[in-house]
């Protein structure tokens, strides 16, 4: 049976896959429940379930944004290379679910249609590429972060290092 696209089988069973993961846990939390409200776009709109579809893509959308917003601010703050990059696929991304949602109000079918192509952009090319670069430099600079602290015990000078964990 041909999967509807890599993330879903064909029943709307979530196939989260360990491809999709970045290693990084805030990033990797956002993108799971990201991935378990557009199933529920996907399940509602499999059902013809119409005004519940439109109130879960406000919810994805409004995520969305948080999730976009959470990343950018993440790449503005480690000075990321590619952030002026990152950061239009992200309005990129935006402004085609806002297209979606507004065509699934004209034309139902048509909207979801496109949104589906939209998932599976988001999944399939920005998380694969976009967001893998962005968690790999994240790890790399992460040992980099760290804090020293000295005290004097038994009339000796101890220093230690506190490495920072986000
Ligand atoms: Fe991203
Ligand atoms: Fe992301």
């Amino acid at each position: 049976m041909k999967e509807r696209n890599s993330l879903y089988k064909d029943e709307g069973e979530i196939m989260w896959k360990s491809k999709y993961l970045t290693g990084i846990k805030f990033i990797d939390d956002q993108h799971k429940h990201l991935n378990e409200l557009s199933a529920d776009v996907r399940q509602l709109a499999s059902e013809g379930r119409k005004d519940e579809v439109l109130n879960r893509l406000d919810n994805f959308f409004y995520y969305l944004m948080f999730h976009f917003e959470y990343e950018n601010k993440l790449m503005q703050s480690r000075e990321y290379p590619m952030y002026y990059d990152h950061y239009m696929a992200h309005s990129s991304i935006l402004s085609e679910v806002l297209d979606g949602m507004e065509t699934v109000i004209s034309h139902y079918e048509h909207g979801i249609e496109k949104l589906t192509k939209t998932f599976d952009k988001l999944y399939e090319n920005h998380l694969k590429a976009f967001d893998q670069d962005l968690s790999k430099f994240e790890r790399q600079s992460l040992p980099q972060k760290f804090e020293d602290y000295y005290h004097v015990a038994n009339g000796q000078l101890i220093f230690f290092r506190k490495w920072i964990h986000y």
